[in-house]
């Protein structure tokens, strides 16, 4: 979704801010431009499409001159992707230029009352009411005039603005949508995403909603909505720049698949200490704990998915009922919750703006909210009761894999975690040998597997793929086929196998293909029975099932393999070989597979 950066310092800004755009292009947009102040005035550069064809326009940034300026990627929502719509916006005077991310969900009423005050609008944008507003309000004081602005608005907002008048000096206003300060040594910094500050440097302010910033190249302030000085704390970001970039592999998906081993080591080992697990950042009591009667998740898209199948460990472990459900549904159910209601809140960005919406509604009924975040000081992390990280480092593909896996890996941590709290496990130990496990049988998943590429030649120009299992197995496929939707743009739907019967089966045909996911021995008898349905009417039969399974090796037509594991926590390894798979599918097919068409890393509108 759209990014923002700002520099100010005493070396050219074009460059820099086109680098930063740079890091952020994979959060994906569709236009972009920067604005950079010099003595001359504020000058404006916006292109449709990549920043390589701004960078080309602008001559990698020479052609703007200047030391100060803001840079802008949109992902069109009000108005088509054109340089019209592109950020940075313009006032009329010319002395004001604004970038935003968010929506002002008032802008036709404001954009009505400035027409009538004589304004012009050069976009259909919602953010250009933004800028006419700065223009009007201004009296000499751009805080003053940001504050007078602000206060006219609905919605959700990061922005970026400069003036003309205030040379060297950046303004930025954060109100639900991220923005981060970057505090460097005689240059400053803001960014919407903390990967295209890291570069230049790794001490970071998280603004607040409600909050405003002025930097200069020596100074980095933040105020409340009253002009009141803040003091903010200063954090050290340990995000690793190499981890942000491709190191010899040809997609980021591809190398964060790869990756997953150890990400999941990096969420697990540091909490299994003796024996047992401990969530250090969490101090929830073992009588808190005895107080929940219900645990509801809440997360949208594959977050959503790692619900589904965490579900089983936490209701099987520690006694409680779960129900999982979709954000942008939750929020709108008036949901059956109260102060006996842990909410867990799961989500790569932390900045999902239906899921903060969800956890916000929750919270309101009085649940305590613990979430599960990877990306540190974001919104949901911040709303928070507890946070546990997931500690995937920047995941870059807009599709999510080790967000993903380490997202089930924390919620399996937890269902231990908790039970042992609740006096439900004898022994811990057998839990977290499985625990300890998952690294080195996630690798043997990738290695297992060295057809999938060859399979991807057979299934990539398929009309419509099923993927099908039961229990466990079913919330896998789930995320397998949103995996081969999201990048190849195959259709791919996931059933309970059991289900197939009750309607769907009157869809397959002759050859059409079946990913039956056949990992939790308690009921692959069952799910065996399914494929054996599905083949008698002519199905291609692709399984996903153990090594040593005879009777599934004997009916399926192709083969993907996982390593044994318990059932309970096998949905990070049973995912592997299909996001291995989906990845070739959508190469196959000549996709844009770091990048998929109409998709945002992190969904920040509703
Ligand atoms: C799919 C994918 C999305 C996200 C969803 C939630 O590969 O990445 O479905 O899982 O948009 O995002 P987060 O986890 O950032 O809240």
């Amino acid at each position: 979704m759209c990014g923002i950066v700002g520099f100010t310092g005493a070396q050219p800004a074009a460059p820099i801010l086109l680098d930063g755009l740079k890091k952020l292009e994979y959060r994906g947009y569709d236009s972009a431009g920067i604005a950079v102040m010099s003595e001359g005035g504020i000058t404006v550069s916006k292109v449709t499409g990549r920043i390589a064809n701004l960078c080309e326009k602008t001559n990698d940034g020479k052609e703007v001159p200047g030391s100060a300026g803001v840079g802008h990627t949109r992902w069109a929502t009000h108005g088509a992707p054109t340089e019209e719509n592109a950020h940075p916006h313009l006032s009329n005077d010319g002395r004001f230029a604004v970038v935003h991310n968010g929506i002002i969900e008032n802008y036709i009423a404001l954009r009505e009352e400035l027409i009538r005050d004589g304004y012009r609008f050069e976009s259909e944008t919602d953010t250009e009411v933004i800028v006419h507003l700065v223009e009007m309000y201004y009296s000499g004081s751009v805080r003053d005039a940001l504050i007078k602005t602000t206060n006219r608005l609905r919605g959700s907002y990061a922005l970026g603005v400069i003036c003309s008048e205030e040379p060297g000096k950046l303004f930025a206003v954060r109100e639900a949508s991220p923005l981060i300060l970057g505090v460097g040594v005689g240059e400053n910094y803001f960014a919407s995403d903390v990967t295209a500050l890291v570069p230049y440097t790794r001490n970071c302010i998280y603004m607040d909603d409600g909050e405003y910033a002025e930097l200069t190249k020596d100074s980095v302030k933040v105020f409340d909505c009253t002009g009141q000085e803040l003091s903010k704390e200063v954090v050290r970001v340990t995000w690793d720049v190499q981890a942000a970039e491709k190191g010899g592999y040809e997609h980021f998906m591809l190398k964060e698949i790869m990756e997953q081993p150890a990400a999941i080591k990096a969420a697990t080992a540091p909490r299994i200490k003796n024996g047992k697990v401990f969530f250090e950042e969490m101090d929830i009591s073992a009588e808190e704990l005895r107080e929940i009667r219900k645990i509801v998740i809440t997360a949208c898209g594959s977050a959503y998915y790692a619900g589904c199948s965490g579900r089983y460990a936490l209701e099987k472990l520690c006694r409680i009922p779960v129900e999982v459900e979709l954000a942008s549904e939750l929020r709108y159910n008036n949901p059956l919750i109260d102060e006996h209601t842990l909410l867990i809140v799961i989500s790569q960005s932390g900045e999902t703006a239906d899921t903060i919406a969800a956890m916000k509604e929750c919270r309101a009924r009085g649940a305590k909210a613990l979430a599960v975040v990877n990306v540190v000081g974001s919104t949901i992390a911040k709303l928070a009761d507890w946070t546990a990280y997931t500690w995937a480092g920047p995941e870059i593909a807009v599709a999510t894999t080790k967000g993903y896996t380490t997202q089930l890996a924390v919620l399996y941590l937890l269902s231990v975690y908790f039970a042992d709290k609740l006096g439900y496990i004898d022994d811990c130990s057998k839990y977290v040998s499985s625990l300890r496990a998952l690294p080195r049988l996630i690798q043997h998943a990738i290695d297992m597997n060295p057809g999938a590429a060859q399979l991807a030649k057979k299934y990539h120009g398929s009309k419509s793929l099923f993927f099908i299992g039961r229990n466990t197995d079913y919330a896998v496929a789930l995320e397998g086929a949103l995996k081969m939707k999201e990048i190849s743009y195959l259709h791919a739907e996931a059933y309970a196998a059991g289900e197939l019967k009750h309607g769907t089966i009157a869809l397959i045909e002759e050859h059409t293909p079946v990913i039956a996911l056949c990992c939790n021995p308690a009921i692959m008898e069952k799910t065996l029975s399914n494929i054996v349905e599905v083949k008698a009417r002519g199905a291609e039969v692709l399984a996903l099932t153990f090594r040593d399974n005879q009777k599934i090796l004997s009916v399926a037509d192709d083969l993907l393999f996982i390593p044994k594991i318990d059932a309970l926590f096998s949905a990070a390894v049973e995912i592997i070989p299909l996001q291995i798979l989906a990845y070739y599918v959508a190469k196959e097919n000549g996709c844009d597979i770091d990048k998929p068409k109409n998709l945002a890393k992190s969904v920040t509108v509703e």
